[in-house]
């Protein structure tokens, strides 16, 4: 039997904590899916191309674009009070749905991959698949790992994994059936088997960064042909032994997998992509805007500062010193790390479903990082809704993140992003194959000078 449709919301409700057995591959089932979604769009342009769904406002032109909703993008919506729904699916919802990997319990990479690309809930026999699929092709091309090792390990590992994945285009399907002459209908399966090798081959490269700045001369493990994405990941990186660390992993890799697609990292994937560049080059790119304070690198930011927090407190851990201390980092013009979004106006279900893991592992209840977490999150909100400046006062899914690698041994946190950017792929990628199967054209917004601004102001 087919695994079931879950495209539309009420069909979701009903069906998404049932699972059906199915042996179709995610390449057959995609096939599958996309004509209904073409039929879609097209009926959409057919009908309502002048209808009229919004208003620009100044404020967005000169607010970096807030609220415009100018851009599709298929995989998840993100609701400011709700948070994140992975095609109409919760986090909580995913929890329950989603297989797990064989001998764990937390949602894998590979199911969140099929749903955000399908639209469907998988078996554990198609992620199983999927797996072996990632084991089989992970491996670096030889160059690739001469490349990476030739980096200093002073570069930032961010720079290393962007530079090792435009390499990867080395390989690119989408680019050498480009240049031979496909029909634009084809698109979409090169640009898919471009996107299924880089995610395969994505933990071999953020391993070896791993492994060149911050373990040198370690030999690095060859992938497990048994293991699923994010266990060979923390294999490569050298914790394999770590089961609570791997399981983390895999429920954070899965729930940073996309986050609609307005953001700067998953934008700029798909604005890149709308060139033709193919998928390696366009998530290359992604990955130096994921790389911004702002954006991706907060998660090494918010441990930064919670641990001279811890130390300039000591022992004297109360809510008083916190929130003197928040005060602090606010009169001295700088942002509260972890804290505010872009579109969230409430705490982060991300950081909730983070939270709830650290609460049901005793090492990570009791550690004194994850303590400070807690309680800062009991006092920040109130300290940021008397600044009164920021939009939303709560936790972002940062808060956390990183603080939980740092109690499991991962202490190297400029490398925090890199796992980021190994999670982010799973979304921006499904996108870039969603863009070729509908067709959608290059990204070209209007830009108008203050002048031009100033004129239609006037009009
Ligand atoms: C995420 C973030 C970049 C969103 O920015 P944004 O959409 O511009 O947020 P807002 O509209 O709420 O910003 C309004 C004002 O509040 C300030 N603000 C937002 N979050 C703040 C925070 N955590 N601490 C202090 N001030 C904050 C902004 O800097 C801005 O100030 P300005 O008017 O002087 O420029 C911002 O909240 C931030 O810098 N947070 C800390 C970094 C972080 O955690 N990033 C990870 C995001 S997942």
């Amino acid at each position: 039997m087919l695994a079931r449709n879950i495209f539309s919301k009420a069909a979701l409700r009903e069906a998404s904590f049932k699972r059906f057995a199915s042996t179709k591959s995610i390449r057959d089932t995609l096939k599958e899916v996309i004509p209904a979604k073409q039929e879609q769009l097209k009926k959409l342009k057919a009908e309502h191309s002048q209808t009229v769904v919004g208003d620009i406002k100044v404020e967005n032109i000169i607010g970096g674009m807030r609220g415009l909703k100018s851009m599709l993008w298929d995989a998840s919506v993100l609701d400011p009070n709700e948070g994140i729904r992975f095609h109409g699916l919760s986090i909580p919802d995913c929890q329950k749905v989603l297989p797990a990997a064989p001998g764990g319990k937390e949602m894998t990479a590979e199911s969140m991959l099929w749903l955000l690309l399908t639209g469907q809930v998988p078996t554990s026999e198609q992620t199983r698949e999927l797996s072996a699929e990632f084991a089989a092709k992970g491996e670096l091309p030889k160059f690739l790992e001469d490349l990476v090792d030739s980096f200093p390990a002073s570069l930032h590992p961010m720079t290393q994994l962007s530079m090792g994945v435009a390499a990867l285009n080395h390989d690119s399907q989408f680019q050498a059936a480009y240049e031979r002459g496909i029909k634009k209908s084809e698109y979409w399966t090169y640009t898919l088997e471009d996107c299924l090798t880089l995610i395969a081959r994505l933990p071999a490269l953020a391993a070896r960064i791993y492994r060149n700045v911050y373990k040198p001369g370690v030999q690095i493990p060859a992938l497990d042909k048994n293991l699923d994405l994010v266990g060979n990941y923390v294999k490569l990186l050298g914790y394999g032994d770590n089961h609570s660390l791997t399981e983390y992993l895999r429920l954070y890799i899965a729930l940073h997998g996309d986050h609609e697609g307005g953001n700067a990292s998953a934008h700029t994937a798909h604005l890149v992509g709308s060139t033709l560049s193919d998928p390696y080059l366009s998530y290359s790119a992604a990955l130096l805007a994921l790389a911004g304070p702002l954006h991706g690198l907060a998660n090494q930011e918010v441990l930064r500062w919670q641990l001279a927090m811890q130390k300039e407190l000591g022992n004297n851990i109360t809510h008083d010193n916190i929130k003197e201390y928040l005060w602090k980092t606010l009169k001295s013009g700088q942002v509260v790390p972890g804290y505010g979004h872009g579109v969230l106006r409430n705490p982060d279900p991300r950081f909730i479903a983070l939270q709830e893991f650290c609460q049901g592992r005793p090492e990570l209840k009791d550690s004194p990082i994850i303590q400070l977490v807690n309680k800062t999150f009991e006092v920040a909100p109130g300290v940021l809704k008397e600044h009164g400046k920021t939009k939303n006062p709560y936790p972002n899914v940062d808060a956390t993140s990183g603080c939980v690698l740092y109690h499991y041994g991962l202490t190297e946190f400029k490398y925090y992003t890199v796992i980021f950017g190994v999670s982010r792929a799973l979304g921006a990628l499904t996108q870039l194959v969603w863009a070729k199967a509908l067709g959608l054209p290059l990204e070209r917004p209007k830009s108008v000078s203050l002048d031009v601004l100033g004129k239609l102001v006037k009009a």
